[in-house]
């Protein structure tokens, strides 16, 4: 099994991401880790906690840094809700919080590790960003680094960025030039991670208290955003679940298509700050550094996403 850490800041669709980590039989999940983002600090830790618990996984989960290492944070209350879970409501944690910190505890399962852990993030980089800053001795025990965040071409927080660059774009640049295999899930190809509604409504039928939980939370997420701009007339229908595609390629990498690129974060044009810059046309001339999915089978990462739900 493969030896896992998953940072996430959820958020509705790291909780979806969650399902999925937590029950394939392929995934060895070492530590769980909060960052801020989709909502602050104090609220995605609270959130984590409850839905590991809530999942029946008795797991470490560790509470990471306040914010972004130098910008204010600016929460996804828009899409996410006050809580973070698009209203839902979790039962009270059954499992304590880890008493090390996020980048401690990662400093330890990745050393400790006979095999390279992958790390699988779903969130901003700042956790991840600050581990390899100030220990870069654990760059040569990880297998990848899996994100979601990016766009090769078109943002949703500003037309050109992604939240998870735009929230933390220092950290951002630090992952993307250490090093360590990084593999990119962008908005090119979480776009095409969506539901429709009739897949909603078979969900729903599923009738568990899960499926119930995940049917309402996507309800709120895809009311959230219809009528923004990035969110096209033809798309009104359906939900997209950007998060999951993280922790899917990790898990079956052959439904994807990609290809190495160099990537950089712009980070002082107050215009387009927190874009990530995919040198497609290889304009820079420098070695690739990240593996940038274009394209996903829907069909069979929404098969694993509904199998997940089933199993859980
Ligand atoms: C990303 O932003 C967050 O709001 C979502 O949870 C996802 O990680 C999509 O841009
Ligand atoms: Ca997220």
């Amino acid at each position: 099994r493969v030896p896992v850490i998953i940072d996430a800041d959820p958020g509705i669709d790291d909780f979806m991401m969650l399902i999925v980590a937590l029950n394939h039989e392929l995934l060895d999940v070492r530590l769980v880790t909060s960052v801020a983002g989709n909502q602050e600090q104090e609220q995605t830790y609270d959130n984590l906690l409850r839905m590991v618990s809530y999942l029946g996984k008795d797991l470490e989960v560790a509470r990471g840094l306040e914010g972004p290492l130098f910008k204010e944070l600016e929460p996804a209350t828009e899409f996410h809700g006050d809580t973070g879970t698009g209203n839902v409501e979790f039962p009270e944690p059954t499992i304590e919080g880890s008493e090390r910190s996020a980048i401690i505890a990662m400093y330890d399962v990745i050393m400790n590790s006979e095999e390279p852990v992958t790390i699988v993030t779903s969130g901003p980089l700042t956790n991840v960003g600050a581990l390899l800053f100030t220990h870069p001795e654990v760059k040569s025990n990880i297998r990848m680094i899996s994100i979601m965040g990016g766009a090769a071409i078109g943002g949703n927080v500003i037309p050109t960025a992604e939240f998870n660059i735009y929230a933390d774009p220092d950290a951002a640049e630090i992952v993307l030039r250490s090093g360590v295999p990084i593999v990119m899930s962008g908005l090119d190809v979480t776009r095409q991670a969506y539901l429709t509604d009739s897949e909603l409504e078979q969900i729903r039928d599923i009738g568990t208290d899960l499926a119930e939980k995940v049917y309402l939370m996507l309800k709120f997420y895809q009311e959230a955003a219809v009528g923004t701009p990035f969110h096209t007339p033809f798309f009104a229908d359906v939900v997209r679940i950007h998060d999951l595609n993280s922790i899917a390629f990790v898990i079956n990498p052959d439904i994807y298509r990609g290809n190495f690129y160099y990537v950089t974060v712009e980070r002082t044009s107050p215009i387009t700050m927190g874009t990530t810059f995919i040198d497609y046309l290889k304009t820079f001339g420098q070695p690739p550094n990240a593996y940038v999915l274009h394209d996903v089978d829907r069909s069979e990462l929404i098969d694993l996403f509904v199998r997940s739900i089933v199993l859980s």
